[in-house]
């Protein structure tokens, strides 16, 4: 199993173009960078977007206003939220219809796009004014199919404590919320209370599944850390959450607002700055008889390769005082491990899909 902490060069590479200023990249280098991102991240997942992106690479102008991108930021994600944004913004308008309604097919994207650049042109400032402005950070909360055995497998070892919880790259903090939705899962056990508004199904690959307990284990408390956490109370940055749900998946865009609703019932502490900051002081504030427990799901490929050397230091000397448990959701491999005294034992792992809807589970300690 490859190490959590490990990232992908292809998907480096690819994305090496989102790193530059808007004023070094070519329409010829966009257009690759709409090409690749829909070959590699659209195909089979999402085929009207698929069908845009092909298209957008064939269009000067539709370029021109992608390449003023946030520097940093995936620049086909950006774009397309931006125009989904001013959509869901304008439901009258005939686009945002289509929107609403979108078959999940390229066909779709090709009867739709003469409108869609039109769209985009008479839209050229503001799209401009977004994509220089906002940034992408989609908080799935279909991650939380696998955060919950995870922290089943955790309970085990923690022997029935309470959760002190810390999500590091909370976004919005949905994930830390992970105990008040029900899990349906392929194996056919079911998981939550009847009545939660967040229903998730998931597939299990492979046959094995973690031999959890009946009952969640009780959660002490719970903080998130986020460069810049997303305010869902903020019907800006709610509206920006959800435009960067893609419109051909509107069942993700049904559990995204049930969780919303969720949070605003029972909103998590959220901290804004750096987790190489603020995670030492925030393990501190873990009361004694509870467990601390932290967990990280597609942010750690945000970090430089010396940040994440760092992440693991600051776990390794929390741990000399008690065991700190670490659940990594990365790149498609989930891995559940405890460290005490600086020494990792790995408890789980598994290989997963990056938003949850299956996996596969590989060993259990
Ligand atoms: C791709 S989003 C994932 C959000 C959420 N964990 C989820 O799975 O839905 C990554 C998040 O990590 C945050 N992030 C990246 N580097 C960070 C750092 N050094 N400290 C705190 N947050 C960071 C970003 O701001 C972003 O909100």
């Amino acid at each position: 199993m490859t190490s959590s902490l490990e990232h992908d060069p292809a998907v480096w590479a690819r994305r090496s173009l989102d790193q530059l200023a808007p004023s070094e990249r070519t329409l010829e280098q966009m257009a690759e960078r709409f090409l690749a991102f829909a070959e590699f991240e659209c195909l089979g997942y999402a085929p009207f977007y698929q069908g845009i992106c092909e298209a957008v690479a064939a269009n000067e102008d539709i370029l021109d206003i992608a390449r003023q991108s946030n520097q940093g930021q995936p620049i086909p994600n950006l774009f397309l939220a931006a125009v989904h944004y001013l959509l869901l913004a304008d439901i009258s308008h005939p686009l945002a219809r289509f929107f609403a309604s979108v078959e999940s097919n390229k066909d779709a994207a090709a009867e739709i796009f003469p409108e869609y650049r039109r769209y985009c042109s008479e839209n050229r400032d503001s799209l401009i004014d977004l994509v220089s402005d906002r940034r992408v950070q989609t908080n799935v909360v279909g991650r939380s199919a696998l955060l919950m055995p995870s922290f089943g497998i955790i309970e085990r070892h923690a022997q029935g404590r309470p959760f002190g919880l810390i999500d590091v790259g909370t976004s919005a903090g949905l994930n830390l919320n992970w105990d008040k939705y029900r899990y349906s899962y392929s194996s056919g056990r079911e998981f939550g209370p009847s009545d939660a508004t967040v229903r998730l199904e998931s597939e299990v690959k492979g046959g094995k599944f973690p031999d959890l307990p009946d009952q969640y284990p009780e959660v002490a408390s719970r903080a998130g850390i986020d460069m810049n956490p997303i305010d869902l109370s903020n019907p800006a940055d709610l509206l920006w959450s959800r435009s960067l749900i893609w419109p051909e998946h509107p069942q993700r865009a049904r559990v995204f607002e049930a969780a919303a609703s969720v949070l605003a019932q029972n909103p998590p502490a959220l901290f804004a700055g750096d987790a190489l900051d603020l995670l030492p002081g925030i393990l501190e504030t873990i009361s004694d008889d509870a467990v601390p427990c932290v967990f990280h799901c597609h942010t750690l490929n945000q970090f430089t390769p010396q940040a994440r050397e760092s992440f693991r230091d600051i776990i390794e000397t929390a741990s000399e005082s008690r065991t700190i448990y670490l659940v990594s959701a990365e790149g498609g491999t989930l891995v559940v491990s405890g460290c005490s005294s600086g020494a990792w034992s790995v408890l789980a792992g598994a290989n997963c899909d990056p938003h949850g809807r299956w996996v596969e589970w590989l060993e259990f300690a």
